[in-house]
């Protein structure tokens, strides 16, 4: 049976560390007090019932939301009070459940705009943005090499293209037609997949997906597996939130499982499945996931 408490094994070496998290809403606890890794190739899922701190917990990991208190490493270094540019800077990207692209951008430019963040020799100065009284440097030095440009932004913009193209690729009979149309002229599954692409533009440590099936019906779903596997394999560091269970067990190497706001349990896919106080959650309450058995 798995120890929802007990800390992990891979502790020492591993890429994200999340220590006694919370974050509260007016008096509820959303995230009450959780802690859990992530090791550098390692795929986590996080499932539990609607409402049980899944999206928020991934809100806090990745800056979007502040944390009332715990501790959030990346790589050894404090994340918690950073804000979202620098966390996606320093190598976390991530997906939204509701999906969120830019409607009227084309896919590649819509997957250019996660690279953007992480743009050297285009953005010279680009620290002093965060000082308020100098921040007019770096949009100077920007608009000037946009416009005239400079060997290193030319190699840069060479490169960024590379990058789109590759990203494309992993969804080419999907996206590759698809390449300079506008987001909202994509059906709901390809927009999705544009997210992910700008999220694995990035080339992140740590790739973030919240649900990133929602809404897909059997066979997209499927593909989206193949492709997360096949990410893993690269390997590719995962933190999942989804609710197809099929899904979880096939891809995920640890399966973490929350309700109202704590984890319950937390182990190897096989483990979780059998563990009592995770069919409790979810069956002796009537409501599996997804309507799925858990045993
Ligand atoms: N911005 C907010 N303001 C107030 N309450 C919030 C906010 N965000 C989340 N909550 C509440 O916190 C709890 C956890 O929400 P969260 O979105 O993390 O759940 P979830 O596990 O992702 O659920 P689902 O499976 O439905 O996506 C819920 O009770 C939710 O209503
Ligand atoms: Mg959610």
């Amino acid at each position: 049976m798995s120890d929802a408490t007990a800390p992990q094994a891979q502790t020492g070496g591993a890429l994200l560390t999340v220590e006694k998290l919370e974050r509260h809403f007016e008096g509820l606890k959303a995230v009450d007090g959780i802690s859990f890794t992530v090791g550098p190739h390692e795929v986590v899922s996080i499932i539990g019932p609607n409402g049980s701190g899944k999206t928020t917990t991934l809100n806090l990991v990745t800056g979007t939301i502040p944390a009332n208190g715990g501790t959030i490493t990346l790589d050894g270094a404090d994340i918690g009070h950073a804000d979202t540019a620098r966390i996606a800077e320093d190598g976390v990207a991530r997906t939204f459940q509701n999906g969120r692209v830019f409607a009227t951008l084309s896919v590649a430019d819509n997957i250019e705009v996660g690279i953007h963040s992480t743009l050297r020799a285009s953005r010279p100065f680009r620290r002093l943005s965060r000082m308020f009284l100098l921040r007019w440097i770096p949009l100077l030095a920007e608009l000037y090499i946009a416009i005239i440009g400079t060997p290193a932004s030319r190699r840069e913009r060479r490169e960024i293209d590379a990058t789109i193209s590759a990203e494309i690729e992993r969804f080419e009979a999907r996206l590759g037609p698809r390449r300079d149309d506008p987001a909202y002229s994509l059906s709901y599954a390809n927009r999705r997949r544009t997210e992910i692409a700008r999220a694995l533009a990035l080339k992140p440590k740590l790739l973030v997906l919240d649900e990133p099936t929602a809404g897909m019906n059997q066979s997209e779903t499927a593909e989206v597996l193949r492709q997360l596997l096949e990410l893993k394999a690269e390997g590719q560091a995962i933190l999942l939130v989804e609710h197809k269970l099929d899904l979880v067990m096939s891809v995920s190497d640890r399966v973490i499982v929350m309700d109202g706001g704590r984890i319950i349990a937390q182990g190897r896919p096989e483990q979780v499945r059998r563990d009592p106080a995770v069919i409790e959650a979810y069956l002796g309450r009537r409501r599996g996931l997804g309507g799925e058995d858990l045993v």
